[in-house]
């Protein structure tokens, strides 16, 4: 590409600053080329110096040209007002549950007798088996060096063969991409699949995550909210309203987090079908496919909806199966085109997975399910403990969540009441002076969507849990 002629772009912004770029024009789009203090110049009153760069390079996230130099426009001005953080990243919002949960956890450190329901993981240790495995893996020298950037081969085999066994969904393991966690496997299939625009239905209540990934990827979030009266399920109906030239994407999440609903068999078919007539792609996070209770099955849309075709990416990770959050290992399953441009992206980000971490991994798809199994019980007696707590406070509507560990508590009534001295307005004062007054932990909605709701993690032990709901009830009951 640096033999290409140079072209410089000169323009004037709104804040009448001027800016002139050199750089080339590469299959249609203009590549602005940062080298030297003179190549990217700006003039304004408050003339900076233009950032050195050690080397001659181009943009390889280069933007078509007019998006080029609107970017550039702001960098320039930015560089005017001073701003260190970019425009991108300072728009995203430090993650809710993480925040409550350090804070929670840092209260605790303190001496605090600090209940938190704010945990999005299993209070279980990793089951012996895969940490023996790890330590086998830890000791061979073969797994002290960089391994291929999209997985260790037996590992995607594995859940290649995993995929088939608990989706129904067969796949060929050059489908799978290996990531760290599920989280990279969320930013990595937006980043691959959209463009500057492209709008995300995202059914609402919804994990943190999502609408920040898909910002950071240039695409738009669309909400579609389903309240507790509908058990916080969307209905075709609600998606359709939805439905814009723009729409590329559905994001489907069953079991889901934060509500814990679960779509049924024929419900998610119903979906599937709906996006396969779209000519929409679907993205479907599969992580907490073994946490389902009260008999209800959980249902892969890929594979209830074969209509879909190749348009659809699978995420997954075995962080909550297997209580392997620290352990960083996530996969998604795309059409191979997907899974090879998302392995190219890898490549440059990240690379591979710690292959320590892969191979417990291994050990773990590849194994029983009696862990999950252990722990499903302890949380479906957990789950009824708390949804039947909660519902006994006035003002508090929580629906039965089917999957995951998460009840969703409507507080919406509580809102504007008098409580612990104050009215808080939202969810979110609500969640505040929960924790300043009663030392416990929750996530407000407005992390997940619009305010008037709590969420609340019920992995957690027995007596913590009967702990925390107790200190709830004789603050929330006594609201006025
Ligand atoms: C719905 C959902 N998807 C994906 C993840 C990602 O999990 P991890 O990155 O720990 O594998 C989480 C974690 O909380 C989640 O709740």
């Amino acid at each position: 590409m640096s033999n290409l002629p140079s072209r410089v772009a000169e323009f004037q912004t709104d804040a009448g600053l001027e800016a002139r770029f050199q750089g080339v024009i590469h299959h249609g789009v203009f590549a602005p080329r940062v080298h030297s203090t003179h190549s990217l110049s700006c003039s304004s009153n408050q003339d900076r110096q233009a950032p050195k760069l050690e080397r001659d390079e181009v943009s390889p996230l280069t933007p078509p040209f007019e998006e080029s130099v609107l970017m550039s426009a702001e960098l320039t001005a930015d560089h005017a007002t001073g701003r260190r953080i970019s425009a991108r990243i300072s728009a995203i919002a430090e993650s809710a549950t993480l925040a409550v949960d350090s804070k929670a956890k840092a209260l605790k450190a303190a001496g605090r007798p600090v209940i938190s329901f704010g945990a999005g993981e299993p209070d279980f240790p990793t089951p012996d088996y895969i940490v023996e495995a790890a330590i086998a893996a830890a000791r061979n020298p073969k797994f002290h060096r960089y391994s291929p950037a999209a997985g260790l081969p037996e590992l995607r085999a594995a859940i290649a063969v995993k995929t088939l066994r608990d989706s129904g969904y067969a796949v060929d393991p050059a489908q799978v991409v290996v990531t760290n966690g599920g989280k990279q496997a969320v930013y990595e299939s937006f980043a691959t699949l959209l463009d500057p625009g492209d709008e995300v239905i995202i059914p609402t209540p919804y994990w943190t995550t999502y609408p920040e990934a898909i910002r950071l990827a240039g695409g738009v979030p669309v909400e579609v909210f389903a309240g507790p009266a509908q058990n916080y399920l969307v209905t075709v109906d609600q998606l359709e309203a939805a439905l814009t030239p723009r729409t590329k994407i559905l994001l489907f999440v069953s079991p889901s987090n934060p509500t814990g609903a679960v779509y049924s068999p024929e419900q998610t078919r119903e979906i599937g079908l709906w996006a396969a007539s779209k000519g929409l792609w679907v993205l479907t996070d599969e992580i907490y496919e073994h946490l389902t209770y009260d008999g209800v099955p959980f249902t892969s849309i890929a594979t209830a909806a074969p209509e879909l075709g190749d348009r659809v990416v699978i995420l997954n990770g075995v962080a909550k199966t297997y209580a392997m959050t620290g352990w960083r290992v996530g996969w998604m399953i795309a059409p191979l085109d997907v899974a090879k441009a998302a392995t190219n992206m890898q490549s440059h980000a990240t690379s591979n997975v710690a292959n320590v971490s892969q191979m417990a991994a291994l050990a773990a798809v590849q194994g029983p399910l009696d862990a999950v199994d252990t722990m499903k019980v302890a949380f479906d007696r957990r789950r009824k403990a708390m949804v039947a707590g909660l519902n006994a406070i006035e003002g508090v509507v929580c629906p039965t969540p089917h999957g995951a560990f998460y009840a969703y508590a409507d507080v919406r009534a509580l809102l504007g009441r008098e409580v612990g001295g104050i009215r808080p307005a939202t969810s979110a004062e609500l969640a505040a002076l929960i924790l300043e007054k009663t030392e416990v932990a929750v996530v407000p909605g407005e992390a997940f969507g619009p305010s008037g709701y709590l969420r609340l993690s019920y992995a957690l032990g027995d007596d913590d849990l009967a702990t925390g709901v107790g200190r709830l009830a004789e603050f929330l009951g006594a609201a006025k």
